[in-house]
């Protein structure tokens, strides 16, 4: 992975909560976080005495090579979404400038818990879809804003293998949202993504349960659905 195809993006653990219908017993569980990236999921678990491990091959990098990526990215994404004002519903965040000022905020928490968390294990680089962790060693997997955003980059093998691992890792995982991103990996004019249906036949035909359920989140407009999937029985 280069630095310069990364578009570090983070979202906080409010999101994410909403994001993934995470109940209080969620949160007490070993989670794994996906594609984590930049976002202060971890950060803000580990504040609250919750254990969360992110990975991503953006770990690979130093806070302040991420930081500079960040500030590099941060005003053409902005410019990007208020660009396309339309594709999202501003009912939580109001406007791009709150929003703005959330996505620093969450930056700004995973930049300082980073170097901390890397010496103790919560971030480790590793990308989908084979991911440095034995078989069951979390209860659940969640990956935001990555499989089913880049479905134009990423092919339905690589979705489905990619849930498949997450489901070798853990007992439960968990994606959001189901749409492909037209503005970088934030959203805007989100579609369907064309690989959702036969991932889900996928993991049927393989014996998992796969369903689709709607959650209390919704950003990029018609986003507001996430996929669970574990094993049958
Ligand atoms: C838009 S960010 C999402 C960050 C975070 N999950 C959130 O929602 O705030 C997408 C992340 O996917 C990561 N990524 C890219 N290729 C990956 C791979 N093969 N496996 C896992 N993550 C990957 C990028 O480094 C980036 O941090």
């Amino acid at each position: 992975m280069k630095l310069e195809d990364v578009v570090p993006w983070g979202r906080s653990k409010n999101e994410y909560t909403r994001m993934f219908g995470l109940t209080p017993r969620d949160l007490r569980a070993s989670i794994l976080d996906c594609a984590g990236g930049p976002s202060s999921f971890n950060a803000e678990m580990i504040r609250e005495g919750y254990k969360v491990v992110s990975c991503d091959p953006l770990y690979r990098f130093s806070a302040g090579q991420i930081s500079e990526r960040v500030e590099e990215v941060f005003e053409p994404i902005m410019d990007g979404i208020r660009a396309n004002e339309t594709g999202f519903s501003w009912r939580e965040m109001g406007s791009p400038e709150r929003l703005g000022e959330v996505r620093r905020s969450a930056m700004d928490l995973f930049l300082q818990d980073f170097p901390p968390g890397l010496s103790e294990g919560r971030y480790v680089e590793g990308g989908l879809p084979t991911l440095p962790f034995d078989d069951g060693t979390f209860d659940l997997a969640l990956c935001s804003h990555f499989l089913f955003t880049y479905s134009a980059q990423l092919s339905e093998g690589f979705h489905l293998a990619s849930i498949l691992e997450m489901c070798r890792v853990a007992e439960e995982a968990r994606v959001f949202p189901l749409l492909t991103s037209s503005v970088h990996a934030v959203g805007g004019e989100g579609q369907a993504s064309p690989h959702l249906r036969p991932v889900v036949d996928g993991l049927r035909e393989r014996g998992y349960e796969a369903g689709v359920e709607e959650v209390s989140y919704e950003f990029q407009k018609g986003g507001d659905e996430m996929l669970r999937v574990r094993r049958r029985g």
